[in-house]
């Protein structure tokens, strides 16, 4: 059996805070609406000119020394992303001149916040299949840069950063990625969408007008969809491996509110003490999330060798994915 194990990991955000005081300086907001309904403290905002294949090649940069691999080991690179620094080239592709990964493959994957999840679970199969040992999977957006500031329903909840980890074959023990799963369901643009810039819109001075190259949401169908497709997704995984609730050492969702995830956890009757919870800081960085958390866990400590994690994500698609990884 082959079994994808992460080798390394690593997470770039831009230093730059904007908090929720200085948010109400923008939209007509306050601290307490956005702490109560979502658990945002502050997120990340990437200063001009820094884009997606920049925080991607930082985060890849970190993964890559952990892992003792050389650039010309890795075979391919999934970018998991929904703001790429151009339509195209891919943003894998401009990761690799970046990094010098010289012998690689490189391909985009678009499934919104469950991106690097999506990437995760095509390179596992990759691996598992025998084709490729050494893959980079990254997970990266600059929400910033499709965030209307003028629309408080939306503007709060949004963060630039990414995160990659190196998955390598391993065949000496049961150490890596267990399963993944995926799941999408289409015709539900009208929740959660980027509507201009493509073959529907191209851009024109009524799309810039109409103010269609940013994220339009529906906050509260995509919350009722999310608390449930998460706790299936998370729920199926577990199941698969025949595992209990009380088996996975820790829990890693995806961070767009923090109230999806408690009541996630809660319909699992997963204790929050295994929970990993971040968007205090970051608020949502879509494809950037999970590997961002995986990260921080990872380095301080919550998660350790042989320890048994679960992941899940749900984003634009609908989109909505799940793994569990023996580390
Ligand atoms: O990664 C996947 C992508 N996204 C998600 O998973 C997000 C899922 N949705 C959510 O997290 C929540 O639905 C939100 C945080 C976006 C909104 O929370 P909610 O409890 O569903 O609030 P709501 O949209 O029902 O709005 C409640 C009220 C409205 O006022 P009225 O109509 O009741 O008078 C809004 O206008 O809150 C108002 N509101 C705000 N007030 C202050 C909306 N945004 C704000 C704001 N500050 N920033």
């Amino acid at each position: 059996m082959i079994y994808s194990k992460i080798a390394g990991i690593g997470s770039f955000v831009p230093e730059k805070v904007l908090t929720n005081e200085e948010l109400c300086n923008i939209v007509d907001t306050s601290d307490e609406w956005i702490t109560s309904r979502t658990g945002i403290k502050e997120r990340r905002i990437a200063e001009k000119g820094l884009t997606t294949s920049d925080i991607a090649a930082a985060a890849a940069k970190k993964a890559l020394d952990i892992s003792g691999l050389k650039p010309e080991d890795i075979e391919l690179i999934l970018v998991g992303t929904i703001t790429p620094d151009m339509i195209f080239p891919s943003t894998a592709c401009i990761v690799q001149d970046k990094l010098g990964l010289k012998n690689a493959a490189a391909f985009d994957i678009s499934a919104g916040c469950s991106g690097f999840i999506y990437s995760l679970s095509v390179a596992d199969s990759f691996i598992k299949s025998g084709k490729y040992k050494n893959i980079l999977v990254i997970g990266a957006d600059l929400l910033s840069r499709i965030t209307d500031y003028e629309d408080r329903s939306t503007c709060v909840l949004f963060g630039d950063g990414g995160g990659a980890a190196v998955l390598t074959a391993n065949i000496q023990n049961n150490r890596g990625i267990l399963s993944t799963h995926m799941h999408s369901k289409g015709g539900h643009d009208d929740i959660l969408m980027l509507k201009a810039g493509g073959s529907l819109m191209p851009a024109s001075l009524e799309s810039v007008n109409g103010r269609e190259h940013y994220i339009k949401m529906k906050g509260s169908e995509l919350f009722r969809y999310a608390v449930n497709y998460l706790k299936d997704i998370a729920q199926e995984a577990i199941d698969f491996n025949g595992l209990k609730p009380e088996d996975i050492d820790l829990f890693v969702p995806h961070q767009a509110n923090v109230r999806i995830i408690e009541a996630t956890a809660k319909k699992l009757k997963f204790p929050m003490e295994r929970v990993f919870v971040n968007v205090e800081k970051y608020g949502n960085t879509s494809s950037g999330s999970i590997p961002i958390a995986l990260d921080e866990a990872y380095k301080s400590g919550r998660i350790k060798e042989n320890d048994i994690v679960l992941i899940d994500a749900i984003g634009a698609g609908l989109t909505w994915a799940s793994s569990i990884i023996r580390w």
